[in-house]
This record gives structure tokens, sequence and C-alpha cells, in this order.
């Protein structure tokens, strides 16, 4: 008989994660067989997932859950924490690369580096000029939520001759950048809206008609967080009315579906939720993630936990 402890995989973690897991625990697909929701521990979850107080229920035994991802929202941390079920994250391994993922479409939006490159290859070059797009440098950006990402964009962002401001519950008395308590306040002051603050219900539609309104036609917002933080549907219409002038997106409401009119529109810059998506900071949030789960079964501290 098996001794060891039970893990349960979402379909969508990648094998260099699965491989190591399965070497350790005995791992089972999620969702898996009413007969074995009593014996699972652990789960192991992209950002992506959402658990739902039922499917606590209905795993009696589960002591952990560790997420392959920065981002918690989909977790009921109540309900968690009320049923003594510990939950990790995997913070800090992935800040520079979501940071740079901001950078990039600022600059893609900014400089229209995309739709340039799709010039070259059509051979438009041979006969015409490219248009002229607009500089960053100089810039107001105004950065919702600065956490570990949002200082880091506002690092790179402030090299690029951009001045930066924020948005988030609080100022941040050893933060020199300029505070906004309205959000709405700042879009309207702002060149670029750049969302960096966690998803869930507290933030969910943060970012709605009136405040794309405030950044308005020579604006441009850019998401690197969760799809939800942004009215999607507002931001569909304000860009086909043209009244905000154009997006950076890496994450969306429903993905991995993109709305029609964004992909259409010439004017935003379309990711495929790729923020933390390269082999080196995937492969340390796999180290973390297999790391809190090793301290959870040997009775150590977790390395990062939510709670
Ligand atoms: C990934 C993320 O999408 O860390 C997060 O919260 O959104 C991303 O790094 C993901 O969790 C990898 O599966």
């Amino acid at each position: 008989m098996t001794t060891k402890p039970r893990v349960l995989l979402d379909p969508a973690l990648p094998g260099f994660l699965r491989e190591p897991l399965s070497a350790v625990y005995e791992t089972l697909p999620r969702p898996c067989s009413e007969s074995d929701q009593p014996c699972v521990r652990a789960m192991v979850l992209p950002g992506s997932a959402g658990v739902s107080e039922a499917e606590l229920d209905a795993h009696p035994a589960l002591e952990i859950i560790a997420m392959f991802a920065v981002g918690y929202d989909g977790i009921p941390l109540d309900a968690c924490r009320a049923r003594g079920i510990r939950v990790t994250n995997t913070p800090d391994v992935l800040t520079e690369d979501v940071a740079d993922t901001a950078l990039a479409l600022t600059l893609m939006t900014s400089r229209e580096l995309a739709a340039a490159d799709k010039f070259v290859r059509k051979g438009r070059w041979l006969n015409e000029a490219f248009p002229l797009t607009r500089s960053v440098n100089g810039k107001r950006v105004g950065i919702v939520g600065l956490g570990r990402i949002g200082k880091a964009i506002a690092h790179r962002l402030e090299a690029c001759g951009m001045r930066i401001a924020y948005h988030g519950r609080h100022a941040q008395p050893d933060v020199s950048f300029e505070y906004f308590d309205s959000l709405t306040e700042m879009a309207k002051a702002s060149d670029f809206l750049v969302a960096a603050c966690p998803g869930g219900a507290e933030t969910r539609h943060l970012i709605n008609a009136a405040v794309l309104d405030a950044l308005g036609p020579e604006g441009t917002l850019i998401n690197i967080s969760r799809g939800s933080v942004v009215d999607e549907t507002a931001l569909v219409e304000a860009i086909h009315s043209q009244t905000l002038g154009g997006a950076g997106l890496d994450v969306f409401e429903d993905e991995p579906r993109v709305p029609e009119a964004l992909i259409e529109s010439d004017r935003v810059v379309l990711l495929p939720h790729v923020g933390s998506a390269t082999q080196e900071t995937r492969g340390e949030m796999a180290r973390l993630c297999l790391e809190n789960l090793a301290a959870h079964f040997s009775g150590e501290p977790l390395k990062t936990p939510v709670c």
C-alpha cells in the first residue's frame, strides 16, 4: 500500500512541473473520481484556476493548495482558512519578467512595433515609409497597484524618461512618485495607465468605462495583471468609439477567448498571457511550488505562504 501523499494536478500545469511531482507524490488529474476525492491531500493549480467551496468540501482531507502562480484570485481564502487548508503562491521569482512584459507592451503600443514588423514582412517598406508613431519619453504613466511588480514596472518606465504616478489603497510613505487616491483623476492625468494590481473581488472592473473615458482618446491602457481588473465590454466600446487611444493586453476576462473587436483593431496589442512565460521564470516558479509542498509534507515552515 502506498504511503505517498495524493496530490491533485490541474490539467493546465506544464510537464516540467508534473514530472517531478509525479516522482515524489501519487498524482491524480483534476478532477479526480469521487472515490479518490477523500484521499487528496494537496492540489497544485495554475493562476487561471478557480476553486469553489463545493470543491473544497468534496476533498475533506485537503491540507494545502500550492499555486503555480503569484495570483490566487480564484481561491476562496476565507473558506480555506476556515477548513485549515494552507495556500502557497510563487511571488518574487516572476516580478522582473512580468515587468519586462509591461515595458514591452508600452513600447509596442506607442511605437507600433508589431505593425512595423508586419509592414516589413509584407514588403510595404519597398514602396512607402512606415507612419510616424509616438514617443514614450516625457509621457505620464499611472500605475494601478504599486506592489512588487508595479515598482519593477515603475523602475523600467522611469528609465525610459516617463513620469510616474500611482494609485492604490494607500499612499506609500517611502515612495516619491505622485500618489492619486482617485483612479479616475490619475487616469485623467496619464498618457498610459498600467494595471499591476491583484485580481479578485476587490479589484473586479476597477478600470471601468469612467476610468477609460478619463484616460481618453490619446491614452493607452496596459494590462499585465488580471483580465477581471478591466471591464472588457467597456474597453471594447472605448476602442471601437475611439474614446480610448489604444491598449496593450496580456490578460483577458475569459482566457483564452479574446473579443473579436479587439482582434480586429489595429490600436491594440494582444499577448496570450505570457507575462511570466520564460524558461527561467517558469522553472523558478516550479521549484518554489515543489519546495512549498515538500516543506508542508515534512512539517517545515512553508516557503511562500498566502495563508
Ligand atoms: C501564469 C500568472 O499565468 O503568476 C500568475 O499569477 O498569472 C502567471 O504567472 C500562470 O499561473 C502559470 O500557469
